[in-house]
C-alpha cells in the first residue's frame, strides 16, 4: 500500500530525517515509535503532503506520489490526525465532519451512521462549537472526520497525548475495528508503549532522525524496541 524509500527532509539547512523507508500494508498497524523530537510528525507531514521531502521518494498504491500535495493525497485516501488535533474552534462538530466531504463525490457527502456508531458522544454535540469540546472529544472529532473521507490510509499521530484513560480504550477499540476491517493500512505514531505495541503488526522505532530498529511484531525483541524508543 505505502512505501518510502530513503526518505530525507530538512527545515531550512538542518536535516531532520534522514533515509527513512517504511513499509505498510492494508489491514495492518504500522507503529513508529520514538521520543520527543525524534523527526515522528515530521514523517507524517511528508506523507500527507504538509511538508515536502528533499529527497527519497512515497509510493502509494504502486504509484509515485513524492512531494504531492496535500489535497492530492486526499483525494488518493490518506486520511491524516494531526497531532493536538486541529479541529476547526468556531466551526460545529457537524460542519467539522462535513469539512471531510471535500475530496468525496456528491452522492458520498453524507455523513455515515458508522461514525456515530464509533463516537457516539459526536451525535451529541453535533452543533456544539469545536473549540467547545474536552480534548478527548476533540480527538474523536479528528479521527472521525479523517474517517469520513473513506481513506485508505489513515496517520494518527499521536492520538492518546493528553487524552484520559476512558477516551485512550475507546480510541484503541476504533482502531482495532478499523484494522479488523482489512480496507486501510494505519500508521499509528505513538510515545504510549503499550497502547502501541499492543495493537502493531509491523513496528519502526526512530531515533535522531533515523530507523534504529525495526521488525515484525511477533519477532520483534521487546527489550530492544523499548531501549530503541527510549534515546
Ligand atoms: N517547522 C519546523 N521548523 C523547524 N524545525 C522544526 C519544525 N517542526 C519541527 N522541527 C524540529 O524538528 C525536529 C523533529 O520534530 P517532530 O517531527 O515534531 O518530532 P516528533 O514528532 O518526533 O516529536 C525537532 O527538533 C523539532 O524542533
Ligand atoms: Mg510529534
Amino acid at each position: 500500500m505505502l512505501k518510502t524509500n530513503e526518505i530525507c527532509l530538512h527545515y531550512g539547512s538542518s536535516q531532520i530525517l534522514y533515509n527513512i523507508s517504511i513499509e505498510a500494508m492494508i489491514g495492518e498497524i504500522t507503529c513508529l515509535m520514538g521520543s520527543n523530537g525524534v523527526g515522528k510528525t515530521s514523517l507524517l507531514k511528508v506523507l500527507s503532503g504538509n511538508h515536502p521531502s528533499s529527497s527519497g521518494n512515497y509510493i502509494l498504491n504502486e504509484k509515485d506520489v513524492t512531494n504531492f500535495e496535500a489535497h492530492e493525497l486526499a483525494s488518493r485516501g490518506v486520511g491524516y490526525v494531526p497531532q493536538g488535533r486541529f479541529i476547526f474552534p468556531l466551526l460545529t462538530v457537524e460542519e467539522n465532519l462535513m469539512s471531510g466531504f471535500a475530496v468525496l463525490k456528491k452522492d458520498e457527502r453524507y455523513i455515515p451512521k458508522l461514525i456515530f456508531d464509533l463516537f457516539p458522544v459526536l451525535k451529541k454535540m453535533l452543533s456544539r462549537k469545536g473549540g467547545d469540546l474536552s480534548g478527548g472529544q476533540q480527538q474523536q472529532l479528528a479521527i472521525a472526520r479523517a474517517l469520513i473521507m473513506q481513506p485508505k490510509l489513515l496517520l494518527l499521530d499521536e492520538p492518546t497525548e493528553g487524552i484520559q484513560p476512558n477516551i485512550i480504550t475507546l480510541i484503541g477499540e476504533v482502531i482495532d475495528y478499523l484494522k479488523s476491517q482489512k480496507n486501510m493500512a494505519i500508521i499509528l505514531v505513538e510515545q504510549y508503549f503499550d497502547f502501541a505495541f499492543a495493537r502493531a503488526d509491523n513496528i519502526f522505532a526512530i531515533t535522531r532522525g533515523e530507523i534504529v530498529y525495526e521488525g515484525r511484531k511477533a519477532i520483534i525483541d521487546k527489550k530492544k524496541l523499548r531501549k530503541a524508543v527510549s534515546i
